[in-house]
């Protein structure tokens, strides 16, 4: 028997990565929104494309959580962007909401599952469906990291004039204004960026990289990126399904590691068959750990307006 994903919410990111999902054809797939017929109509379209691209996925349209029953995986991107007006806080009541809802539904049909989640804020939605779940953390993981790290390994790779794929980088902490990318161990082919570029141009970069989810709000107009967060979440799931064991900086909840408890903070991550496999500790220096220890309160001080 095929294995099975389901992504609830059949929006921008969603969608994508149900189209990216068909094309891998390791699983069948089950897109949930609460809209009617719209999630049928998207993946009707997807499974269309299948004998184009020669993919046999089975893509499934539903406004029932039954059909998503038995899932291996469950992506969550159902959640509303911040609209004009609505303060982050606003935001982040609202989504919680949706999240303990769907969280709720997901674990009914799917006790086995593997839940990521990808609505924002990310680190405050990940520690909610962490907590309705009642999953260990190995089950419930968050999707940020891949995709700040995309980004700035896409900005390293433009300055140097090098192949993406030899651009090796990490970004730790919360995913916001706050993240850390780790600008000293970022290397090219092995060597480090710092022999590369200069440190005003690697500032920059990382500037970059820290707003790279509102360059992209800004020139969009409307809605928020999601061709490369959807790229992000396949990723992980490749890790899990092909249980490939690859280390990628992901949003877990820690209990220990980096002297954080119960908290969901970016680190890198083993990712394999059951889910999270191992966290992966580096040694911070003195700048790094003061980093993370502020994007760490922002984490909390978000997670302290769902009083939970
Ligand atoms: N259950 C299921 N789906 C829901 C629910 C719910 N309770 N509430 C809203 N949705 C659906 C909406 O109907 C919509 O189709 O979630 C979908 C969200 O899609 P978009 O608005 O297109 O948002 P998208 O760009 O996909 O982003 C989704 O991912 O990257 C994050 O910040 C982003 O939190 C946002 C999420």
């Amino acid at each position: 028997m095929r294995r099975k994903i389901t992504v609830v919410g059949a929006g921008f990111v969603g969608s994508t990565l149900v189209q990216r999902l068909a094309e891998r054809d390791y699983a069948d797939v089950v897109m949930f929104d609460i809209v009617p017929n719209m999630p049928q109509g998207k993946a009707l379209d997807i499974l269309e494309s299948g004998p184009v691209l020669g993919f046999d996925t089975q893509v499934t349209g539903t406004n029932d959580y039954a059909d998503t029953v038995g899932s291996d995986i469950v992506v969550i991107t159902s959640g509303f962007p911040r609209k004009p007006g609505m303060t982050r806080d606003d935001l982040v009541k609202k989504n919680q909401e949706i999240v303990s809802q769907v969280t709720e539904q997901v674990v009914k049909y799917s006790p086995e599952c593997i839940i990521i989640v990808v609505t924002n804020p990310l680190d405050a939605m990940a520690q909610i469906a962490l907590k309705v779940s009642g999953f260990p953390r190995e089950r419930v993981l968050g999707m940020a990291g891949v995709l700040d790290t995309a980004r700035f390994r896409t900005f390293i790779a433009q300055e140097v004039g090098a192949s993406v794929r030899d651009v090796q980088a990490y970004v730790l902490g919360g995913h916001g204004d706050t993240m850390v990318p780790l600008a000293r161990m970022c290397t090219v082919a092995g060597v480090p960026i710092e022999q590369l570029i200069s440190p005003e141009r690697i500032e920059e970069i990382v500037q970059r990289t820290r707003d790279g989810g509102a360059e992209i709000v800004k020139l969009l107009g409307t809605g928020s990126a999601y061709f490369a967060p959807s790229a992000s979440v396949l990723q992980m799931i490749d890790s899990i399904m092909l249980d490939k064991k690859m280390i990628m900086p992901c949003a877990i909840s820690l209990q220990g590691e980096y002297g954080i408890h119960n908290l969901f903070v970016g680190v890198p991550a083993q990712l394999g068959a059951n889910g999270l496999e191992k966290v992966i500790e580096i040694e911070l220096d003195a700048h790094e750990r003061e980093q993370l220890n502020k994007s760490v309160d922002a984490v909390r001080e978000l997670v302290g307006v769902m009083g939970i």
